[in-house]
């Protein structure tokens, strides 16, 4: 039997006070050598696109950003683009953003509200149901079977205030197997209830030297001195459920809670340090302006040697104006230090390691979730589509 999600969470604290106390981290057996050719050949980067984008489901958006009946929001990942709505039942659904007249993409990128979806090229129309409902001088145009010319679905699903959706149409892997029951965990968030601040987006280099940087904080006093200031920890635990970690410090602060009952511990203690979703999400807390996460959703680019970030800012409550004012302050903070420090890094490693002068880099045995990373792309890329189920039914979860 498992343990629940806020047993979970629990034991997560005292592990990590255990490390804490001893000076101690949880080590891999050994030093990861990944080729570098992994972050820059064509084939490879094709399998990824292929073999993980296209056969995951991302999380594209969240809750909060589509809250009420009518509202939508468009997107393109990964060269497909996709309209994500919430009925007038409260369901959300999602679907190829492509009128099924000449294939026109419907909806500009961007969120609203509207109980029609009307295609610029012809006029078109869609209810937030994605059935077409109206078509442009029909008597001259023709029989077209409304019935079934409706905008393509794609599988979708809300858990704990975040929305994932599948880029292809015929996707066979549920969408709660592949989260492991990593859903129920970030559920203690509640971010059904949070407010969407601002987002934004800044350009990286292969989605994989940028997504690397999530995971890893053995670079936090080096390379972010300036900002986050050399005293941030180096040292990391990694917690899993399947692909997805939980990336945390071993944490002083829980001894503390030692003399309080565990049932007063709250759960913002507990949800402290980054939570990454397999392939391409990080969710990190902060507090300028009142409790905030920065969610981070990265975007392969056209290339294998680019990405493209969207920074999303949400907010436990509403702010007012003081708290608008200091909340912006932090995301500002949070677009120099990706930008300026860890992209900017990772683009000219990008160029380096583009020149094929050496072989292989290097995950250390304090950096496990690179290694754990870089496995299930690994294994993605060679699992075959009739056993991807059983790879995620059979992987590794915390408390289980
Ligand atoms: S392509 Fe949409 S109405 Fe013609
Ligand atoms: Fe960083």
């Amino acid at each position: 039997m498992g343990m629940d999600s806020r047993a979970q969470l629990v034991s997560m604290a005292k592990h990590s006070f255990v490390h804490a106390k001893a000076g101690t981290i949880d080590q891999e057996p050994e030093v990861l050598k990944v080729p570098a050719r992994h972050y820059y050949e064509e084939s490879r980067w094709r399998a990824e696109m292929d073999r993980v984008f296209k056969r995951m489901p991302l999380m594209l958006a969240t809750s909060a950003e589509l809250k009420n009946p009518g509202d939508y929001k468009s997107l393109e990942a990964v060269g497909v683009p996709v309209l994500i709505s919430r009925g007038q039942d409260g369901d959300v659904r999602a679907f190829v953003n492509m009128c099924r007249h000449r294939g026109a993409v419907i909806q500009p990128a961007g969120r609203g509200n509207t109980k029609r979806f009307i295609c610029p090229y012809h006029a078109w129309n869609y209810d937030g149901d994605g059935a077409l409902v109206a078509v442009f001088k029909e008597k001259e145009f023709g029989h077209v079977d409304k019935s079934c010319n409706g905008l393509i679905r794609l599988p979708v699903a809300e858990r704990a205030g975040l929305i994932w959706v599948h880029l292809d149409p015929h996707a066979a892997l549920d969408i709660d197997t592949f989260l492991c029951g990593y859903d129920k965990v970030l559920a203690h968030f509640d971010f059904q209830d949070w407010h969407f601040f601002a987002d934004r987006r800044i350009d990286g280099p292969n989605w994989k030297i940028a997504y690397d940087g999530y995971m890893d904080l053995y670079h936090l006093p080096i390379l972010h001195k300036n900002t986050f200031g050399p005293n941030m920890p180096s040292q990391a635990l990694y917690t899993a459920w399947g692909p997805h970690q939980r990336v945390s410090s071993p944490d002083p602060r829980f001894a503390a809670l030692e003399d309080m009952p565990e049932s007063e511990w709250t759960d913002e203690m507990l949800m402290q340090g980054v939570w990454t979703i397999f392939p391409h999400i990080s969710i990190a807390s902060f507090d300028g302006g009142g409790r905030g996460v920065m969610i981070s959703q990265l975007f392969p680019g056209d290339t294998p040697q680019s990405s493209f970030t969207v920074q999303n800012y949400l907010m436990e409550k509403r702010p007012d104006d003081a708290t608008a004012e200091a909340a912006k302050a932090q995301f500002a903070l949070l677009e120099y230090v990706v930008k300026e420090e860890d992209y900017a890094t990772g683009l000219r490693q990008q160029r380096a390691l583009m020149t094929g002068a050496m072989s292989h880099i290097l995950f250390g045995r304090n950096e496990g979730g690179g290694h754990r990373f870089h496995g299930w792309v690994d294994r993605l890329i060679q699992t075959d589509d009739d056993q991807l189920e059983r790879l995620f039914a059979q992987s590794e979860r915390y408390g289980v």
